[in-house]
């Protein structure tokens, strides 16, 4: 199929969220009823990507790219954003399958990349809320952000969000063979990548709900692997600064936009 000139399509990775599914396409194709949703599935043992097998089979509108183990969000993101730019889809969507990113406000985030090149839904923004989470998981999550921000002289308050809305042109630009990042991290890694090279990144408030069915499959060596990461893009970041032309940025950087100097 070619993809509409002002389609959108949201990229839905899963592992084992065979009682999430279901509704939550429910609810987006309710709130946007002409968007396209892609299941990136790693070969779930619990029969998600059987589920999403019959649910594409009952509606045009959902597709399904079926990945043999579990190799984490980032490589998931990578295939289904490949997938989407093969399909010439023009707006591309990140959203959980666990029914934590309210596809109700699907419509915030696209009327904002009206002005932007990517919309990042935001919990730490005013009007931004985490509802139900473990005081555990918030603090993580706070910590992670605030050391993102100063690691990588970001100005984003909620870079490792995984509620996302970017034209298709900015992610042709963006280098995602070369991304490394297996985890959760691989969200800051584009964000990252996205504003230093010159992009327009807003963050709209959403409002982002624990998951009511299942598992996170959040563990340490995920928050492991973002320390690390960070820590390292920092360096880089910083090296690129006082070594011009010597140490590559991760794209070209032209204009920037919401990256404090
Ligand atoms: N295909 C695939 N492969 N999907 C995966 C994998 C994987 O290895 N790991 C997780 N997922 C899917 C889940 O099935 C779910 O749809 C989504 O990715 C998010 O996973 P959760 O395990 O529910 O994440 P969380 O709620 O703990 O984490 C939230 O916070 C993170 C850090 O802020 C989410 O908002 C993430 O997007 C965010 O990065
Ligand atoms: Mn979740």
């Amino acid at each position: 199929m070619t993809a509409p000139a002002d389609g959108v399509l949201v990229v839905v990775p899963t592992y084992c969220e065979i009682e999430s599914l279901e509704a939550v396409l429910a609810r987006l194709h309710a709130a946007v009823p002409t968007a396209h949703a892609l299941v990136v599935d790693d070969g779930s043992p619990d029969g998600t990507g059987q589920l999403a097998d019959r649910l594409a089979a009952a509606d045009e509108r959902v597709h399904v790219l079926h990945r043999t183990t579990k190799a984490g969000l980032g490589p998931a993101y990578v295939a289904g954003f490949r997938w989407a730019r093969e399909h010439a889809w023009p707006v591309v969507v990140e959203m959980d399958a666990d029914g934590s990113h309210p596809p109700e406000q699907l419509p915030d985030l696209l009327a904002a990349l009206a002005d932007a090149d990517l919309v990042l839904g935001s919990r730490y923004v005013p009007g931004g809320r985490v509802e139900n989470w473990p005081a555990h998981r918030l603090a993580i999550s706070r910590i992670g952000n605030l050391y993102t921000r100063r690691a990588l002289r970001l100005q984003l308050t909620d870079a490792t969000g995984g509620f996302r809305a970017a034209r298709a042109e900015l992610l042709a630009r963006l280098p995602f063979d070369e991304v490394a990042s297996q985890g959760y991290c691989f969200q800051v890694d584009w964000a990252w990548r996205a504003v230093r090279s010159g992009a327009r990144v807003v963050e709209v408030p959403i409002t982002f709900s624990e998951r009511t069915a299942g598992r996170s499959k959040m563990s340490s060596s995920i928050v492991g692997e973002a320390l690390a990461r960070v820590t390292w893009w920092g360096v880089l970041d910083r090296m690129a600064d006082r070594l011009p032309g010597r140490v590559p940025r991760p794209v070209p950087a032209r204009r920037r936009t919401g990256g404090r100097r």
